[in-house]
């Protein structure tokens, strides 16, 4: 099993979780300490791992890495980034790191892979979206917009499988916010609906959803009513979203501050 972004938060707790199962875990983040981390971690559990520094966004590294991998069976695409500013007070840079982080690796990693998996008949292709990508919030248009982008990829690769008659299969993650640090600050306004997610509990959910050849997991269940408030006016769907606070859940957004 292959991680990107393993080297913190959910990525590294879906690595240690796997590894309890007994997968072999390759880990690959542009952070070499954090993926060192992960492997010494996995290891120190009785696991088998590997880290390997990748920028994800580096077409060229992620074909080089590739290359050198063993057969890859589930690969899940999980490194991310957030920016937290508004459209106008987002840098450039920043927003263009989003959608290569977010969405553009996406194409790179899983192009890299799939063809293995293809010719081996069987594998995975995980995709950890956010339900940013199923409502936008306010300082999130570059966040938002990359992971709809993310859900939209994956839902059109589960189509392009299907059609092909493939055995290999994909998984999309939509959680709310996680307790990582990657959202520091975040508030929400009724946590017994909408709980800042646990991180242990988010990395178990989709290991045991690659176990069972689940497609898609959205967490916490309250999230699934948001495509179904869709049908709804569109003033109706915003006032329903303001009561829930959702727009002001970013308010005294820290995050990991500008470097990440
Ligand atoms: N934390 C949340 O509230 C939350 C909510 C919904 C979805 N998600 C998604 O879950 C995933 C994991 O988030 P997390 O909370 O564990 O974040 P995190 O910040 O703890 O981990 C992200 C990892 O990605 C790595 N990374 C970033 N850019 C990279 C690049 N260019 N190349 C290689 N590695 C890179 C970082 O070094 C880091 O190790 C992300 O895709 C995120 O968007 C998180």
């Amino acid at each position: 099993m292959l991680i990107t972004g393993a080297g913190s938060g959910i990525g590294r707790l879906m690595a240690l979780e796997a590894a309890r199962r007994g997968a072999t875990i390759a880990v690959w983040d542009r952070d070499k300490a954090g993926a060192d981390e992960t492997v010494r971690q996995v290891v120190e559990a009785g696991g088998a791992a590997s880290a390997t520094v990748v920028d994800i966004t580096d077409r060229a590294a992620v074909a080089a890495a590739a290359e050198r991998e063993g057969p890859v069976d589930v690969v899940i695409n999980n490194a991310g980034v957030v920016t937290g500013a508004t459209l106008m007070e987002a840098s450039d840079e920043a927003i263009e790191r989003t959608f290569q982080v977010n969405t553009l690796a996406l194409f790179w990693v899983t192009r890299a892979l799939l063809p293995g998996m293809l010719d081996r008949g069987r594998g995975t292709v995980v995709t950890i979206a956010s339900a940013a990508g199923l409502l936008g919030v306010a300082k999130q248009t570059d966040y938002a917009a990359s992971k709809a982008a993310a859900i939209g990829f994956t839902e059109s690769l589960r189509a392009e499988l299907r059609d092909a008659r493939s055995p290999v299969r994909t998984l999309v993650f939509m959680p709310y916010y996680i307790d990582t640090g990657m959202f520091e600050g975040v508030r929400t306004r009724f946590p017994l609906l909408l709980p800042i997610l646990d991180p242990h509990k988010a990395a178990r959910r989709v290991i045991r959803g690659v176990e069972r050849g689940t497609q898609q997991i959205v967490m916490p269940p309250m999230v699934r009513m948001v495509p179904v408030l869709r049908a709804l006016p569109v003033r109706a769907f915003d006032a329903v979203v303001d009561f829930f606070g959702i727009n002001h859940t970013m308010d005294h957004f820290v995050g990991r501050g500008p470097s990440r």
